[in-house]
């Protein structure tokens, strides 16, 4: 496999092809579940609380196989994919299911490059208190305005199309009543199409949905965020370079100075490495949106909201002030007790899927220690970070099955490069609109509205008391 062409960063893609080779040879021997077959509709599955083991559909854009802690997207290791490719090309992949020719990628290049500018949206945008605002607060409200900039959903002549398209209760089963089992429900999906023009409106504004947009928020939403991290500073957003690639305008647009081949590759291993991630929280907020036919913009948002929280994607930021909090490796041991007392949850350990080693802290890990080996202001940091790993596998995590995950050592990374803590959620947005968006793509061309059950536990036939008679 040829290497990346830059030598300048020869030694970050050995370094990423030898953690690859680490993690095969660590788990090649665990077992492989059955979880990658066709699905024949009803599907029989047991589903936990939060629909923990529920199966939602079938999807060929990504794999997570949490026995072994490996990553797959479209068929290719996550490894090679950070080795060998860039956060263009695995975005079109996400997108559109091949890595792309040296043609499509140009096309597609085009498309961010063109989609890089948001000149009006700043407009509209620094007319808010953004300074003030959760930088995943004013992310989500970029994104709106983007909706509102970019396509013409606002506009009165707008009009959903539903033509063909399958009524929320069409085919589903009677939802409350007693359940009869799926034999009454007909799962007939009918492929709809979210891409037709809309007649009678201004045609360069792109259809809310569908190819267009994603390559609007694919592109858009980096510059968004780029925006709030210097907006927070109370400094003027930074329009993009067209020469620079998406990891380095992301960079740029953020600090006003242009990355180097290091910071770049660093940036765009990062962008590659949060893009998609089966049906976490955010993507699967993002699916239920956009089931509705609602539009992609107001799906992103969801995802956006839902990776906010520090159970998810807001728990790299949380990392920082969890590591800052111990202060130094000395304090690791004392501090774990008291932690594993009050039962608390460890920021960037544990996983829904992985009970094993995130194949993606086996990546960062070795990044945030060549970082720290070039500049070492956050060697103490990293020190209190490998340290705490070392005492969480030695005591809960092997019994509970606890690693560190891919929000461990991004922060580290992040921190490394000067980024602020509270940028850091908005960097997993930036890469992640690729998996929302692909798998929302994917998702609605046999679209069916997610409506699940909750089972009744409450009380029946109260007698109906007026104001004046309770007490
Ligand atoms: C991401 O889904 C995805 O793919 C998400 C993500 C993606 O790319 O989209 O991978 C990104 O969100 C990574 C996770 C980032 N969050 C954190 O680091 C926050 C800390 N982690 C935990 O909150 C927890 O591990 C979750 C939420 C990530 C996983 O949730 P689960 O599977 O519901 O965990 P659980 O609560 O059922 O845990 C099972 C046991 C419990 O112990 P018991 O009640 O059985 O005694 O493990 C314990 C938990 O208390 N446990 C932890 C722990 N994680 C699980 N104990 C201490 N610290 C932790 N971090």
């Amino acid at each position: 496999m040829p290497h990346r062409k830059d030598e300048k960063t020869r030694d970050i893609t050995e370094l990423i092809v030898k953690a690859g080779e680490k993690a095969r040879r660590e788990t090649r021997a665990i077992p492989e579940p059955e979880l990658t077959r066709p699905i024949e509709w009803p599907v029989s599955c047991t589903v936990g609380p939060g629909l923990e083991g529920a199966i939602a559909c079938e999807t060929k854009i990504g794999y997570v196989n949490g026995s072994k802690g490996w990553l797959i997207y479209r068929g290719y290791d996550i490894f090679e994919l950070c080795a060998y490719s860039t956060f263009e090309e695995v975005s079109y992949l996400l997108l559109h299911g091949n890595l792309p020719t040296k043609k499509q990628l140009a096309e597609y290049n085009k498309k961010l490059v063109d989609s890089r500018n948001l000149n009006n949206t700043m407009r509209l945008f620094m007319n808010y208190p953004v300074e003030g605002m959760n930088a995943m607060s004013a992310l989500r409200l970029g994104t709106n305005l983007m909706r509102h900039e970019l396509t013409y959903i606002d506009r009165e002549e707008y009009k959903p199309n539903l033509d063909g398209v399958i009524g929320s209760d069409e085919d589903s089963i009677p939802m409350e009543t007693k359940p009869m089992g799926e034999k009454d429900a007909i799962y007939g999906f009918k492929r709809i199409k979210m891409n037709r023009p809309f007649k009678g409106v201004n045609p360069e504004l792109h259809p809310a949905a569908g190819a267009e947009s994603c390559n609007h928020l694919v592109s858009g939403v980096a510059t968004i965020a780029a925006a709030v991290a210097r907006l927070k500073l109370g400094q003027l957003p930074i329009e993009p370079d067209p020469e620079l690639s998406h990891a380095a305008n992301f960079l740029y647009m953020m600090t006003g100075c242009r990355p180097s081949p290091v910071e770049e590759r660093i940036m765009d291993v990062a962008l590659i490495l949060h893009a998609d991630h089966g049906m976490n929280a955010s993507t699967f907020a993002s699916m239920v949106v956009a089931s509705t036919l609602s539009d992609m913009y107001f799906s992103v948002g969801a995802g956006i909201a839902a990776l906010n929280g520090p159970l998810h994607g807001g728990a790299n930021e949380q990392v920082l002030y969890m590591l800052e909090e111990i202060g130094n490796p000395g304090n690791v041991k004392k501090w774990v007790k008291k932690s594993v007392k009050e039962k608390k949850k460890i920021m960037g350990f544990g996983h829904r899927v992985y009970k094993s080693y995130d194949p993606r802290a086996r990546v960062l890990a070795p990044l945030a220690e060549y970082l720290v080996k070039k500049d070492s202001s956050n060697h103490n940091l990293l020190e209190t970070a490998t340290t705490l790993e070392k005492e969480i596998l030695d005591t809960i995590g092997t019994k509970k099955k606890i690693f560190p995950n891919v929000d461990f050592y991004s922060g580290i990374v992040y921190a490394c490069m000067g980024i602020l803590p509270e940028n850091f959620t908005t960097i997993f947005a930036v890469s992640r609109v690729a998996g929302w968006t692909s798998r929302i793509l994917e998702y609605l061309e046999n679209n069916r509205i997610f409506r699940p059950r909750a089972m009744y536990t409450g009380s029946f036939e109260k007698e109906f008391k007026p104001l004046e008679k309770r007490r």
